[in-house]
C-alpha cells in the first residue's frame, strides 16, 4: 500500500477502506509507519472527518490493537459508564456503587486528571490504601465478586490510543469529533461491557463546549457502540458552572460519600439518577424509568449505596471506614476563606476557571509523573443564583499553605465569578439524550 496516496485520498475527501485503515493503525502501533506520515493522516481526517463507517472501522482496528478484558464468564449485562469530563465531576464515585447496590454489575475503567478536569484515578487514590491500577484479573474478579470494579485504563488496553492521543496532542489535533469519538469508544469496546451509558458534557468547563458539538459528538459515539453490537446511550448534560460544591481528590471523595448518606448537592443527585436509570434501563434490571429512579432513590435512603461503596473500597485494598469517618481521608494544612469583593446574585461561574484555580491551588500535576496532594481542593459556598454580601466566602480553599499557588489561585477563582444585581436560575443540568432510536430533548 502505497502511505502517501492513502494520505492523498483522505485529503481529497475519499472514504477510507477498512483494510485500508487497519494497515495504518497496524503498522503505526508496530512502528512500521513514521510519525509524520500518521500526524499527516490524523490532519486530514481532522479536515475532512469520518464516514459512520470510517468511524467505526478505526475504532475496531484501535481495540484489536491491544488485550481486551473478557467479562464473558460473569453472568448478566455489564454496564460501564463514561463522563467526556468536567469540575468536580464525581459522579462515578456514586454512581457505580449505587447502581450496583440496585441490581447492575458495574465494570468501569477509568482514567487520570485531563486540562482543567479531575480524574477518577486520582480521586479514588486519594483514600487510603485504595489500589486503582489493577490486573485485568483482579478486575474482573471484583466485578465477579461484588459487581463493581473501577479500575485505571490498563496500558495494554488500545495501545493505538496512546500513540496516537500523544501524536494529535502535539500537532493540534486532538480536537476532532472522529478522533475523540473513536478514541473514547475503543477504550470502552476493550474494556468488555455490553452497555455503555456516556456522560458528554456542554458549556465553559467542557471540551465540547458548544451544544451542536457534543450533540455529535454523541451521536457518533452511540453510532460506533450499537455498530460494535453494544447497547449505548448518552446524555448530553451542562457543564457551564462545577457539578456540586467540591473539586478536587478527597474533597470529592467526601462530597460523594455524603451523596450516598443522602447529604448530597441536587445537582449531583439529580444527575446520578439520571445516568443510574439509563444504566439499570440497558442492562435490563428494571423496564421503566419511573422504577430505576424509585429503587436508586431508596438505595440512597436506605444507604445501601454507601454500603456497596464500602466493600468496594475494601475489595480494592482501601480502607473502608472512610465512609463512616471521611476526616481519615488526606486532611489539608489550612483552610482559607475566599472572600467576594462585591454584593449582589452569583449570575456565572466559569467552572473552567474553577478547574484551573484547583490546579493552580496544587490539586492537579505540572509534570506527567508528579504526585498529586490529594488533601488541596476548593469547596464552594456559593453557587449560581445565590445571594452574596462583599466580604462573605465564595469559596474554601483547602491548601498546603504555599503563598505563590494561593495568591494566583485565588486570582483565578475570582475570575470565575461573576457577580450581578438580578438573580438568575441555575444553569439547566439537562439537554438530550441520544441512543439508537434518536435524539430525546431534555430541555
Ligand atoms: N478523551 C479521550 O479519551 N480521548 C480523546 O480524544 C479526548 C478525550
Amino acid at each position: 500500500m502505497y502511505i502517501s496516496e492513502l494520505i492523498k485520498r483522505k485529503r481529497d475527501g475519499s472514504e477510507l477502506s477498512k483494510d485500508e485503515i487497519n494497515y495504518m493503525v497496524n503498522g503505526f502501533v508496530k512502528g512500521h509507519i513514521p510519525d509524520y506520515q500518521m500526524a499527516a493522516l490524523l490532519m486530514a481526517i481532522y479536515f475532512r472527518g469520518m464516514s459512520a463507517t470510517e468511524c467505526i472501522d478505526l475504532t475496531m482496528a484501535m481495540v484489536d490493537s491491544g488485550d481486551k478484558v473478557d467479562l464473558s464468564g460473569i453472568e448478566g449485562s455489564k454496564v460501564d459508564k463514561h463522563s467526556t469530563g468536567g469540575v468536580g465531576d464525581k459522579t462515578t464515585l456514586v454512581l457505580a456503587p449505587l447502581v450496583a447496590a440496585s441490581g447492575g454489575i458495574v465494570a468501569k475503567m477509568t482514567g487520570r486528571e485531563l486540562g482543567h478536569t479531575g480524574g477518577t484515578v486520582d480521586k479514588l487514590e486519594s483514600i487510603p490504601g485504595m489500589q486503582v491500577e489493577l490486573p485485568k484479573e483482579k478486575f474482573v474478579e471484583v466485578v465477579n465478586h461484588i459487581h463493581v470494579s473501577i479500575a485505571a485504563q490498563t496500558a495494554l488496553l488500545v495501545p493505538a490510543d496512546k500513540h496516537m492521543y500523544a501524536l494529535r496532542n502535539r500537532t493540534a489535533t486532538v480536537d476532532s469529533i472522529p478522533l475523540i469519538a473513536s478514541s473514547i469508544m475503543s477504550k470502552k469496546l476493550a474494556a468488555g461491557s455490553d452497555g455503555i451509558v456516556l456522560d458528554v458534557k456542554t458549556g465553559v468547563g467542557a471540551f465540547m463546549q458548544k451544544y451542536e458539538d457534543a450533540l455529535e459528538l454523541a451521536a457518533t459515539m452511540v453510532d460506533i457502540g450499537e455498530g460494535a453490537g453494544k447497547r449505548v446511550v448518552a446524555l448530553i448534560t451542562s457543564m457551564e458552572q462545577p457539578l456540586g460544591y467540591a473539586i478536587g481528590n478527597a474533597i470529592e471523595v467526601k462530597e460523594a460519600i455524603d451523596t450516598l448518606r443522602g447529604d448530597g448537592p441536587q445537582d449531583l443527585v439529580d444527575l446520578v439518577k439520571e445516568l443510574g436509570s439509563d444504566m439499570l434501563l440497558i442492562s435490563g434490571v428494571v423496564s421503566s424509568r419511573n422504577q430505576a429512579i424509585d429503587i436508586i432513590g431508596r438505595n440512597i435512603e436506605t444507604k445501601k449505596g454507601l454500603e456497596k461503596l464500602g466493600e468496594l473500597i475494601e475489595a480494592q485494598g482501601g480502607n473502608r471506614e472512610v465512609i463512616e469517618n471521611p476526616g481519615l481521608l488526606p486532611q489539608p494544612k489550612i483552610n482559607i476563606e475566599v472572600k467576594s469583593k462585591s454584593s449582589g446574585f452569583v449570575e456565572k461561574i466559569d467552572a473552567r476557571d474553577v478547574g484551573l484555580a484547583s490546579k493552580i491551588l496544587g490539586a492537579g500535576r505540572k509534570t506527567k509523573d508528579q504526585p498529586i496532594d490529594p488533601s488541596i481542593g476548593i469547596y464552594l459556598m456559593k453557587k449560581v443564583g445565590d445571594k452574596v454580601e462583599e466580604g462573605e466566602s465564595l469559596a474554601t480553599f483547602y491548601s498546603d499553605g504555599n503563598k505563590d499557588k494561593i495568591e494566583p489561585a485565588k486570582e483565578r477563582f475570582l475570575n470565575a465569578y461573576s457577580i450581578g444585581r438580578k438573580r438568575v436560575k441555575p444553569p439547566r443540568l439537562f439537554y438530550a439524550r441520544v441512543n439508537r432510536n434518536g435524539v430525546e430533548d431534555l430541555k
